[in-house]
């Protein structure tokens, strides 16, 4: 934390100012903490690398957090307004690009080309995640694989890019760390999206509803329109065409009457089983026990 603080330090105020805001407002760390244990639970010993990369990873997810809510005209985030909703769009939108370039200036002074290539990919992978996103924003016949690699790009890239980093420090096995960390980063975005419809604002910080303003169709709701009557078919697809939440209460019923959540839940339970497969291999230590508990916990998680 004390390195992603330093780091965030800028001449211009209003880089400080946003930047500090949504660090400061929390957040559960969780991407870090994946580079440290998965570094440590392969064996890394010598160095602190592992926290820089950490703080790395963690800027870029802060980034993708300022542009995903303008681009989601979201208006609470970690239990505060979002900055696009405190400043505007457009500070978010370059204190976003600020914490991109400095995530790059941090990778240049670890000067490994192996971490610098994996978190290059993954940031470009997850742009293209958001843009497939937005291309099928209001689609309301999106299916369940193309959902499932969007989901794929937008968020277990980086999982998986923050895992792999660990292993590559400890010269440990990077196609299993990295692996683990995308069936866990799969579990977790499974699991965002059933909290984006029956979560507690309170605990997520969050407000719910967001990808049915956003015409966002989701694993619950693919689920749902594929298994309801065709009226409820008729009535979920209309609400996700019109990219408007006024019919939340009722597209939550057909879902949650369809199985829609329990479905997605089993899913991402399912991702959470190979995650945790992926590391049985690796030597029993603390950190691979708590690496274990993380992917349970980003299935059962309430924020
Ligand atoms: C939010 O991630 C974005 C998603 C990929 C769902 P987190 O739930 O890890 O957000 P913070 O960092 O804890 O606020
Ligand atoms: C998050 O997806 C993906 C990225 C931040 C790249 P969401 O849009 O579902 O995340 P939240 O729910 O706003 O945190
Ligand atoms: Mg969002
Ligand atoms: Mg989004
Ligand atoms: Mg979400």
């Amino acid at each position: 934390n004390q390195l992603i603080l330093d780091n965030l330090k800028s001449d211009v105020a209003l880089v400080g100012n946003v930047g500090s805001y949504i660090v400061d407002s929390g957040g559960k760390r969780i991407r870090p903490v994946l580079v440290l244990l998965s570094a440590l639970a392969s064996g890394y010993s010598c160095g602190k690398n592992h926290q820089k990369i950490a703080a790395v990873i963690e800027f870029i997810h802060t980034a993708t957090l300022l542009h995903d809510d303008v681009v989601d005209l979201s208006q609470l985030r970690r239990g505060r307004e979002t900055a696009n909703a405190v400043w505007g769009n457009a500070p978010s939108i370059l204190v976003g690009d600020f914490l991109y370039s400095r995530a790059f200036q941090m990778l240049v002074e670890i000067a490994d080309m192996d971490v610098m290539g994996t978190i290059a990919n993954a940031t470009n992978v997850i742009s293209e995640g958001e843009v497939q996103q937005l291309a099928n924003a209001g689609n309301s016949s999106l299916d369940e694989q193309t959902y499932l690699e969007v989901i794929y790009r937008k968020t277990a890239k980086l999982f998986e890019a923050a895992c792999e980093c660990g292993a590559i420090l400890a010269e440990g096995d990077r196609a299993a760390m990295a692996s683990y960390g995308k069936y866990l980063g799969m579990a977790f975005q499974i699991a965002d999206d059933v909290l984006d419809l029956k979560g507690d604002v309170a605990v997520t910080g969050k407000n719910i509803g967001d990808d049915l303003a956003e015409g966002k169709m989701t694993l619950p709701a693919i689920y749902a329109r594929d298994h309801a009557s065709p009226g409820d078919e008729a009535l979920l697809r209309e609400a996700f065409e019109s990219k408007s939440s006024k019919k939340f209460d009722q597209v939550l019923d057909i879902v949650t009457k369809s199985g829609g959540l329990e479905y997605s839940l089993e899913k991402a339970q399912e991702n959470c089983d190979l995650a945790k497969k992926r590391i049985q291999p690796l030597q029993n230590s603390d950190q691979k026990q708590v690496l274990l508990n993380l992917a349970d916990f980003s299935v059962n998680r309430n924020a």
